[in-house]
Parts: structure tokens; C-alpha cells; sequence
């Protein structure tokens, strides 16, 4: 028998095999289960996107191997887009990657700087592709607790010196998942400069821009002084534009991190389908504001569910966090029960379905989870039966 790699070995098991494996459970016992598991938007992709496809299906050109650096057109939309909705400028020669979505990008980003032995700086809880690719990569994570005493923001003045001396990327990630929060410019500019003190790249992870209630506002990384020169910034169409299935994302900022970035991508994967390129640039070109409107539409539906999902969570006696972005509601479970039991009994009493906060790393034991993308007669079913559960 071949053995198998030791970075596989090492591997946790995916955070929602074991879920998808609960609900497998619960369905064989004829349970209706309600799932607040996975991000992934219920909503279909939008139909001015899905035209585009319709239209780009028979072109011979797109039925041949893409181009790992995309369609010119695709990186002038990015660069257009980048430039309305953020006031960045960036070269679309040089500046920009398309991704087969963030998380290609995140898990290859680990080897454009991590060897072995290197150090990432990586928010707990968080997104695990950041650490899971350190460690694909032969580095080593150091965890930078998310805590409500820290307003859920990295305290960069607290990494050691010695760990800061091994350091080759921090990554961050605002609007947040799995916490829901948000971040100012004031902290990007701090980040970047960070970065640019001790020689760390700077990686921030900005897939929710979008996704966003109360009229709120992600700001870009990009758009703190000198962040440029200090990182790069991932976004994907997948949770903005209902695109989850067809895989397109972005990196873009400083050059040489891009061209890393691009090399390491052009001998691994062979680019994105030309077709759903051109799905991605009808949405973020938005001609007839198809998009904007379609987004307003679906925060709006969103952030109704997230009203209903806080409030039930707060009747129970959990403190629930109002995310004024991203698909999440991230709430504090009471004292004594572990993330994990905690889940469990929800999904084995009521055939709830949430995620156990400590599958984001340690700082997310004594919390959960709960996405927002499941259709509206669910999140009501879902809020009723949570109603009905005994929290403590
Ligand atoms: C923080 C974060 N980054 C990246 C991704 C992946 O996005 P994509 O679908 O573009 O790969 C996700 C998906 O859940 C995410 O939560």
C-alpha cells in the first residue's frame, strides 16, 4: 500500500464532512433538517451573469485551454471595478490575477512565501484555507486570537519578537468569517505598515466586500496608504453575485506578489473557463446596473434574515453579534458546554444545523455560527425551532 504524504495525514477533517455526516444522521431518522452549516448563498447567480455564459458557450476560442493570466478584458473589468467602487488604481498588466476563486488563491499564496519552517500570522478564529496551505507549504501557523475585548481585530503589537522575526505573511480577513466583523481603513493602515516594519506580506482576504446591511461599506485594503507596497487583496464573485458554483475571484496590489503568485498558478492550473470569465465581467462591468440593483436585492433579503436569526438566537439567552456584513451570525454560547456538544445537541433535538465555532481554531471554542444562506421558509422554520431549544 502507497503511503500516503505526511501534510495529508496531518490534515483535520474538513469542518463540514463531519457536519454533512451529522445531517446524513438525522435524515436517515426522517428528521427535516435545518442547516445554518455551510456559506453558501441559496440565491440563484443572477440571470444578466448567466446570459453572459449563454452566450459565450459556442465561441470555439473559449472551448480551448484559458490563459492562467485571464482575459485582458476580464483584468480591465477588475481594474475598472477596483477603480469605481474603491478608488484604487492598479495596472491590469500587472496588478491583478484572476483566481479560480479566493480559495485557489489563499491555499497557492502559501507558496509564494512560506518555507519550511516559515511562520504565517493567522487570525483565530478564521477561514482555515490560511492555515491549512501554511502547512501544505512546510510553514507553521502562529494564531492571532479574535476576541469581542479586541473588537475582533488582530492585537499586532502583542506577536513576539521572535516570532515576528520568522513571520513571512499575516493574513486577515474583514468583513469576518466566521465572526461577522468589520474593519476600517485605520486598521488596514496599521496592518500595512506592520507588514512594511518586518518584511511580512500582507494578505487580506476581502471575499464579503459586498455582502453588507445598514447601508454599511466595506472599505479595501488597498485603500490604506501604502498598502501596495506592504500586500495583496483576495475578492471573489462567489458570496456578492451568487457565484459560488462557477469559481472566479481575484488577487491583486503589489506586482511582484502577483507575479509570484501567477507563476506558482501558471504550473499548476491552467486558468479559468473563458466562459465564466465572461460571466465575470458582465457583472462587474454592471452596464445597466443590473448588478447593484441585484445586490441591494439580495442584502435586503440577507439582512432580514440576519434579524430574525439574531433575535431567536438573544430569546434563547445567547449574546449574538448584528454583523453589519458577510453571511454570518457569530454567537457566544453559554458557559460550560463546548462548541462542539453544544452543536451536536441542536442538530440531535431540534435538527438544527450550526457550526461549531472552534472548527474556525481555539479562539472559537464557546461560540457558533450560523450562515445566512438557506431559503426564507427554513430560516423561519430554523428560528422557530431554535425558539423551542434549551440553550444551557
Ligand atoms: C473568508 C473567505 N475567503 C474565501 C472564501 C472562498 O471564496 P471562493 O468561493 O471565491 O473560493 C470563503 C468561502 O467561504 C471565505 O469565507
Amino acid at each position: 500500500m502507497a503511503r500516503i504524504a505526511q501534510r495529508v495525514q496531518n490534515l483535520p477533517p474538513y469542518l463540514f464532512v463531519e457536519i454533512s455526516r451529522r445531517i446524513a444522521e438525522q435524515r436517515e431518522k426522517g428528521v427535516r433538517v435545518i442547516s445554518f452549516g455551510i456559506g453558501d448563498p441559496d440565491l440563484p447567480t443572477h440571470p444578466h451573469i448567466l446570459e453572459a455564459l449563454h452566450d459565450h458557450t459556442d465561441v470555439p476560442a473559449n472551448h480551448r485551454y484559458p490563459e492562467t493570466e485571464g482575459l485582458p478584458e476580464l483584468r480591465q473589468a477588475i481594474a475598472a471595478w477596483m477603480q469605481q467602487r474603491f478608488e484604487v488604481n492598479l495596472d491590469p498588466a500587472n496588478e491583478i490575477v484572476p483566481l479560480i476563486g479566493a480559495k485557489e488563491g489563499i491555499a497557492n499564496t502559501a507558496l509564494c512565501f512560506i518555507d519550511p519552517g516559515d511562520i504565517a500570522l493567522v487570525p483565530d478564529p478564521a477561514y482555515p484555507v490560511y492555515a491549512i496551505g501554511t502547512m501544505f507549504a512546510g510553514g507553521e501557523s502562529h494564531y492571532l486570537p479574535l476576541t469581542a475585548e479586541n473588537d475582533w481585530l488582530p492585537d499586532l503589537e502583542a506577536v513576539p519578537a521572535d516570532i515576528r522575526e520568522r513571520a513571512r505573511v499575516l493574513w486577515i480577513n474583514y468583513p469576518n468569517n466566521p465572526t461577522g466583523a468589520t474593519a476600517e481603513i485605520e486598521f488596514f493602515q496599521r496592518a500595512a505598515q506592520f507588514g512594511l516594519d518586518h518584511d511580512i506580506a500582507v494578505l487580506h482576504d476581502n471575499a464579503y466586500c459586498d455582502v453588507t446591511y445598514d447601508d454599511y461599506q466595506a472599505p479595501a485594503y488597498l485603500q490604506a496608504a501604502d498598502a501596495s507596497a506592504a500586500g495583496i487583496e483576495y475578492f471573489s464573485l462567489s458570496k456578492t453575485f451568487n457565484m459560488t458554483g462557477w469559481r472566479i475571484g481575484w488577487a491583486c496590489g503589489n506586482a511582484e506578489m502577483v507575479d509570484a503568485l501567477l507563476r506558482v498558478k501558471s504550473n499548476i492550473d491552467s486558468g479559468i473557463p473563458q466562459a465564466i470569465q465572461q460571466m465575470a465581467i458582465a457583472a462587474l462591468r454592471d452596464e445597466d446596473d443590473q448588478s447593484t440593483i441585484a445586490i441591494a436585492a439580495n442584502n435586503r433579503i440577507l439582512q432580514n434574515r440576519r434579524d430574525k436569526v439574531v433575535a431567536a438566537l438573544e430569546a434563547i439567552g445567547l449574546e449574538a453579534l448584528h454583523p453589519r456584513a458577510s453571511l454570518y451570525v457569530w454567537a457566544k454560547i453559554p458557559e460550560g458546554q463546548s462548541s462542539a456538544d453544544f452543536a451536536a445537541r441542536l442538530i440531535e433535538e431540534q435538527g438544527v444545523v450550526v457550526t461549531p465555532g472552534n472548527g474556525y481554531g481555539p479562539s472559537g471554542e464557546g461560540y457558533i455560527r450560523l450562515s445566512l444562506t438557506l431559503p426564507d421558509n427554513e430560516v423561519d422554520e430554523g428560528v422557530n425551532r431554535i425558539a423551542a431549544f434549551t440553550s444551557s
